[in-house]
Parts: C-alpha cells; structure tokens; sequence
C-alpha cells in the first residue's frame, strides 16, 4: 500500500502552503469566495465533477447529488468544490456523444491536473460519461471515486413496462408498419421516462456503470440504485467519506486498475449481456492506463461467461427489478468464480471483500451460473477479410436463425442516403439481403454513431420481417437489438475492405464459428481497392479537424491517438 500523505504533502499544499507570493494569491481568492483558514488549511481539497446540465436529462438530479457528496467530503474532514464539466448528454447531441467522450476526457483530466486538486468524486451516468470521466481520470492518476447517476424509473404505457430505447425501436417498427396510431405514438412519449436518471434497460449507461464498479471505482452497490432511491443520496455521502480517506492513503487508480480488474469488467459485460459499446469504451479505459486489451480477450471471456443477468434488451426485466433483486452485489457474488476477487477497489477492499454475503432475492431476473439464459456471453467478435481487425455482433439479443447467414448485399454509402432511400417501396431487399452501410464509423460519420440498428424497409416490415443481418463501421445503442455486426475496423472511411463492397456481393455471417467475410474474389477485391479514393475531409477546422486527425479505429478504442499509452504529462509548475 502507498504512504499516507500528511497536510504538507498533499498536492494542494503546492498552491495553498507555501509561504510564496502565488500560494498569498490563492489564500487571497479563496477568502474572496467566503472561505477561510478552517476550510482549507491541510485539508484535502475534493474536486466533486459534476456533468448536471439542461441538456442532459439524465444528469438532471445531479445538483442534489453533488449536494450529498459535499455533505460527506465535510464530515470527514475535507474541502469540497464542485467543478462543473461537459456533460456528453447522450440525446441531444449530434453526430453522437461519442464525438465527445474524448473531449470530456480531455477536460477531466486537465481540470484535475491545473487545479489544486487531491481527489475527485466523478458524477457521471449517461452513456459517454462514464468511460469519459475515467480514462481522463486514469491518466491524471489522483485518487477518484465514481458516483453513477443511476437508472431512471420503469416506463409505463397502459400498464405494460416500457424500457429505455428498446420499446421507442420496437413501437417505431409497428408504426411505420402501420400498426400503431399516432395518439399511441404520443402516449408512449409521455410514460417512457418517468424520472431523472439514465436509460433504465441494459444499455450501454447500465453496462458501463457497473463495470465502474466492477473494475473497483464505485461505492459498493452504487450503480444499480435507481436515481430517484433514497439510498442513492446515501451513497453519494459515503462516497464523499471515502474519498477523504483515500487522499490520505493516497489510493489511486493505478493502484487499482490491472490486467485482471478489466478481465472482471469483459466477465461481468457478458454475464449482463451489456453494450457493445462497452467493447470499444474498456478498450480506451485501458489503454490510458498502459494495458493493452485485443478483442480476442473478449470473445475468449465471452466463450466461458454465461449469460446471467435477464434484462432488456436481451431478456426480459429493467435495472430497478435488477436492484431489488440484490444488484449488481448479488450477480458478482453468484458468479464469484469467474472472478478475480482479490482486486483492491476504492473502498480499500477486495472485489471478494465486498460482494461478501450479498444475495440473491429473485432468480429469475439475477441467474446463477447454474441456471444462466445462455452458456456463453452476450457479444462475439467476428473476424474475416470483410473485417480484418474485427467487428463485434450482441447475438445475445440477435434472431438465432440469422446468426448463420449468407445473403446478397444492398449497400448505401452513407446514413443520408440510407434514410433517404430505405422506405422506397421499390427499394431491391428481401429478407435475406444484407444491408450494409458505409462511412459511419470513428473518421467517416464521424464519432461513430449509434446508427447500427438500420432501419427493415416499410415494405419489409409490412410483411412481418422484424430482423434482418446488417453491417456497419458505427456502433449501435445498447438498448438496441437484432442481427447487426457493428464496430467493422478498418472503417470504410479509412479504406477498409467494407469501403469495396457493392450491392449484389455475397456477405457471409458466421457467428459460431466468428466469421464476417465477403464472398468476392481477392483479385476482384484488388481492382476495386485500385479504383478506391478517399472522401475529401469535411472539416478544415476546430475540434472535428483534430478529431478526424487523430480518432484510432474501433479495435483500438477510438480514442486519441496521443492520449493512449506514453507516461503522464508532468504536474504544473507554480511560479
Ligand atoms: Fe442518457 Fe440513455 S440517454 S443514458
């Protein structure tokens, strides 16, 4: 274990110490906002990060949470400032969120690192800033602790349960198929988000939530209490004590963060059947702190990880039957045997140390491995010369007959043409085509948005079909489902083999056996890739130009390029 710190070695104690003229010139601005001695004197300060915006829906109780989290940085001795930072809302913002998650990561980071700050309580929950909020935290490496917003409330529309993305999928489906009226259409609008909190299926929110817990960075249980839970505010105190305490003990993230705590994180992903957007996220987590995770791992973790937890999108519950079936707790200690319980977490425990006793109180929604849904896990890798380095494929929440499909391409260039041309009633698909669409992965949309889940044609839908093997660079939501093999790598955009392929190509999905390949010949293949020339860039300038520059594919965790690996960029100095 590290040395504890004492007040003169804490990292604030270089701005509000010394006797300097700067460190005069901080002492003076912190009494400008009505602080004093007693406040700040050998006191860890706590940066509390709060992405609560009116843009983010999700976030909106956060305010209160952050109130809590001071309450607890007070009692045990600290100084709490909140900080504000962007708030990557998954709904509003366009292309994706994505696009931002590094963004939120830059920011995190340089916020931690230019500020006299000892640690940090990261409040985060909607989709991108999670994994945002850690990797910039990781690099920073001070003690953090990560506090989830929480899923929302269970939808509601004529007393049928509504879940966060899958349904609004489903109810479109049946509308466009004619199915569904418009007065239906706007009931389910009104009942499909009840409270704050996030996406309340096992979308990517939920998946990513709690692999902060399970790779050791949450207060136990913390990520499955619903937002509107009382013992949500409990928690945020707790979380507010704790990290008082692990400033002086110095407890960072890379005394936490191994090889073995993200094997728990792929475990636990699959046992959820969670996102495949976890893939592409624990992918860029690691890589800021040095470790290096190929997609095999994934899909070698998937292959002896039973699916365990029944929860929409690929079974049948919401995140607040998974709370009151003992959470997250109570999956981890059923499946405790595929863990490594011996991984020190925030609470200065084991993984094994706090899961103990926790149990099980409704088996159907929490599965022991004994009676798991499924042998393996929720998502597979696939290889092949469509995709080279990879593609991943949720089968857990797939039509089983189209997991082995060889079908006739029907290729649109990009998501404009796609929306523009799907619903042509004499659009050339039947349910065995394949559609497949280019220029939507990290460089082409780009950010790689959630546009996987392509729309079936109207006339298709019309005669029943409901899934349909499909393909893409981008990603897809996690509350989303169906045949879709997403996250292709190398990108169209990029020139990957996915760029090549033309309407009327044979595609072959194998996922038993993990394969993605077009059945074009490789001489024909290499006259297309000659004929082949890159999109001109789109963007001369601003945070997209850098973007597009630097974006690494989807097997390698599209993050920056010059923020995975390398050492940390040294302290500040104060002069
Ligand atoms: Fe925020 Fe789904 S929109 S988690």
């Amino acid at each position: 274990m590290p040395t504890r710190k004492t007040p003169e070695t804490l990292r604030s104690h270089r701005w509000f110490g010394r006797d300097e003229l700067r460190s005069f010139g901080h002492r003076s601005r912190a009494k400008q906002a009505g602080f004093d001695a007693p406040d700040y004197a050998g006191k860890p300060v706590i940066a509390i990060l709060n992405t609560w915006s009116d843009l983010n829906s999700c976030h909106m109780h956060l305010k209160l949470t952050a109130d809590a989290v001071k309450r607890g940085v007070l009692q045990a001795g600290g100084w709490p400032l909140e900080v504000p930072v962007m708030s990557a809302g998954e709904m509003y913002t366009k292309p994706t969120s994505m696009f931002h998650r590094n963004f939120l990561a830059m920011e995190t980071e340089e916020m931690l690192r230019a500020n006299p700050i000892d640690g940090a309580v990261l409040l985060g929950g909607c989709d991108k800033s999670t994994p945002g909020l850690l990797m910039g935290a990781f690099t920073m490496n001070i003690p953090v602790i990560y506090m989830p917003c929480g899923p929302m409330m269970k939808g509601n529309w004529h007393g049928e349960t509504l879940g966060s993305g899958s349904d609004v999928w489903k109810y479109w489906d049946e509308k466009r198929a004619g199915n569904l009226s418009w007065e239906s259409w706007c009931e389910i609008e009104d009942g499909i988000a009840r409270s704050p909190g996030h996406c309340m299926t096992m979308g990517t929110a939920s998946t990513m939530t709690a692999l902060a817990e399970v790779l050791g960075f949450c207060i136990p249980g913390a990520s499955s209490i619903p937002a509107v839970d009382s013992a949500h505010t409990r928690i945020a105190a707790a979380a507010g004590r704790q990290i008082v305490e692990n400033v002086w003990a110095d407890l960072k993230p890379s005394d936490i963060i191994t090889d073995k705590s993200f094997d728990n994180g792929i475990a636990v992903d699959m046992a959820l059947g969670g996102s495949t957007n976890a893939i592409v996220h624990l992918v860029a987590m690691a890589g800021r702190a040095g470790i290096r995770l190929p997609l095999e791992r994934f899909d070698d973790i998937s292959k002896r990880t039973p699916l365990l937890a029944n929860l929409r999108p690929a079974g049948k519950y919401l995140m607040e039957d998974f709370y009151l079936a003992g959470g997250i707790r109570a999956l981890l200690n059923g499946m405790r045997a595929l863990l490594h319980c011996d991984q020190l977490t925030i609470t200065g425990k084991t993984l094994g140390e706090n899961i103990d006793g926790a149990e099980i109180f409704n088996e159907d929604v929490i599965r022991t491995p004994d009676r798991a849904l499924a042998p393996d896990g929720g998502t597979a890798v696939l290889r092949g010369n469509l995709a080279p380095n990879g593609a991943v494929i949720k089968h857990a929440a797939a039509s089983k007959e189209l997991l082995t499909h060889t079908g006739p391409a029907l290729v649109f260039e990009n998501y404009a043409e796609l929306k523009a041309k799907i619903d042509d009633p004499d659009l050339p698909v039947t349910k065995d085509s394949v559609i497949v669409l280019k220029n939507a992965g990290p460089v082409g949309a780009p950010g790689m948005p959630e546009w996987g889940q392509l729309p079936i044609p109207k006339k298709l839908l019309k005669e029943g079909v409901r899934d349909m093997v499909r393909l893409s660079d981008c990603r897809m939501s996690g509350t989303s489902y169906g045949a879709c093999a997403l996250h292709i790598a190398p990108e169209a955009a990029v020139g990957g083999p996915l760029a090549l392929v033309k309407t009327g190509d044979l595609v072959e999905l194998d996922v038993p056996n993990r394969k993605l390949n077009l059945k074009v010949s490789d001489d024909e293949l290499a006259k297309r890739r000659a004929a082949w020339k890159p999109a001109p860039p789109r963007y001369p300038r601003g945070y997209a130009k850098l973007y597009v520059e630097h974006v690494t594919q989807a097997d390698e965790g599209a993050d920056f390029d010059f923020l995975q690996y390398g050492p940390p960029i040294p302290e500040p100095d104060i002069f």
